[in-house]
């Protein structure tokens, strides 16, 4: 019989929780839950409450002791941030050990040098749980889809800004009044910035491009907008046009091919046609949809966060490794498509070049011939218009909106610095992303 896998825990919150209560009951899952032994636990309150009952003994406040313990094969990291997360997970690959990690924010802007350490050791660093909560997306972009070209992922991959926009949408409600109860309820953290302002996204989105292109991309310079400025009028009259809000990711390459390869990332709130797959995907559900060549398309959906989907990613990697391990008596294959030879180059292309559809709405006056005169601002720079409609004009004026069909970035905001020129256009009240429907 083959020796037990040790696993060694950094962090005991929401995810560790739920990958020790895993652990502890291994009874109708994968025959291998049982040969996966919990060896130590680092937390940073020896005295908090856990909602798992855990031997005190395994406990301790040293990360180092879990990492460098020799009965440790596997070392999951679950305290999240960068530091001192992106240290150990540096320290346990030196230690030659395999790594397992939900953690978006280190993966994101550290993924390169902690993928070549690892490499460089002969160790595995899987990350499942850091896209996507519980839904197998990391895996399936590895390895399923590995026949294919990938043109585009696109997502909605932050299940707190969509129980936001979700309730938005079904209740009128005004975003400050669902934040607030969104944080009542434990959806969203007491400082949600990461979530509102499409940070989380953004990092997440990074990580998928990396996989589904190939190459490492600028965290950084991905153009990122979140739902904070969002106003319900806007959700409204894109349900009166037949679209649902939502906050997407995108990453789409722009050539076939390229030294380095052109990508166009962004994360921002976007109309999406009621009949398009993402539009169905409510409250704190995630989904991706990956298209390639040949596949076509194919969409990911679940729980994209807590403790029990969660684990269920993480537990899935430590599966990945305790079977490789045994498989191979040990470590010392490595992983080829988390190997540094993976890593080409990939460049953002400027923001200007970005090419999509876009909604747009101003506040105008009530004067005759407004529509058409923003109709021709947007014709004299060859910006197509798909709809525009003439909302609540009234003594105080009125707001016209606009849904255009795809055009540059730089094409879009000429048009707008002209529009918003015109003595009858008081100024521009909204600016959102839109996708193309299915027919
Ligand atoms: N929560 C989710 O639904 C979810 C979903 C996907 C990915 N993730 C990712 O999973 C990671 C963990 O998230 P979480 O929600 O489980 O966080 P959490 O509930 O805040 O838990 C963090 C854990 O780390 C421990 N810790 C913090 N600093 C430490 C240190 N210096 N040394 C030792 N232990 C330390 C904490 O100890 P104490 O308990 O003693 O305070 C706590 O047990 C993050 O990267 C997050 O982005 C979370």
């Amino acid at each position: 019989m083959a020796a037990k896998v040790g696993v060694g825990l950094l962090g005991l919150g929401t995810v560790g929780g739920g990958v020790a209560s895993i652990l502890q009951s291994p009874g109708e899952r994968h025959p291998l839950v049982n040969e996966l032994e919990l060896i130590r636990v680092a937390v940073r309150d020896l005295n908090r409450p856990r909602p798992v009952v855990l031997d005190e003994s395994l406990l301790t406040t040293d990360p180092s002791a879990v990492i460098q313990d020799p009965a440790v094969d596997v070392v999951v990291e679950v305290i999240g941030g960068l530091e001192p997360a992106r240290s150990l997970i540096l320290q346990a690959i030196a230690a030659g050990k395999s790594v397992v990690t939900a953690n978006k924010a280190v993966i994101a802007r550290h993924g390169q040098e902690i993928a070549e350490a690892a490499a460089a050791a002969g160790v595995y660093v899987l990350i499942e749980a850091a896209v996507g909560g519980g839904i197998p997306i990391i895996e399936p972009l590895k390895q399923s889809l590995g026949g294919n070209r990938i043109n585009r992922v696109s997502g909605i991959i932050n299940g707190t800004t969509n129980y936001i926009l979700t309730r938005m949408a079904e209740e009128g409600a005004a975003y400050d009044a669902v934040l607030k109860d969104a944080q009542d309820l434990g959806y969203a953290e007491a400082d949600p910035a990461a979530d509102v302002d499409g940070l989380d996204a953004a990092d997440k989105i990074a990580i998928l491009a990396t996989l589904a292109f190939g190459g490492s991309v600028e965290r950084a310079a991905v153009p990122t907008e979140g739902i904070s400025g969002l106003q319900g009028v806007d959700v409204d009259y894109a349900n009166q046009l037949g679209y649902g809000v939502k906050l997407l990711a995108v990453a789409e390459r722009m050539a076939a091919s390229g030294d380095p390869l052109p990508l166009s990332l962004r994360v921002q709130p976007t109309l999406v046609p009621k009949d398009h797959p993402l539009a169905g995907v409510n409250g704190v559900n995630n989904a991706i949809l990956v298209e390639g060549d040949p596949i076509g398309r194919v969409m990911f959906y679940g729980p994209g966060a807590g403790a029990g989907p969660t684990a269920s990613a993480v537990v899935a990697d430590i599966l990945n490794i305790a079977g490789i391990r045994q498989a191979s008596d040990g470590p010392g294959k490595v992983d080829p498509l988390l190997a540094a030879g993976s890593w080409r180059p990939c460049a953002l292309v400027e923001s200007g070049d970005i090419r999509q559809r876009h909604y747009v709405r101003f506040k105008t006056k009530d004067a005759p011939g407004v529509i058409g005169n923003v109709g021709g601002c947007f014709g004299q720079r060859k910006v197509s218009i798909q709809s525009i409609v003439q909302f609540n004009a009234s003594d105080a004026g009125a707001e016209i909106v606009v849904i255009t069909h795809e055009v540059s970035q730089r094409q879009m905001d000429e048009a707008l610095q002209a529009i918003q020129a015109l003595p009858e256009v008081l100024g521009l009240a909204a600016h959102l992303g839109c996708l193309q429907g299915d027919k």
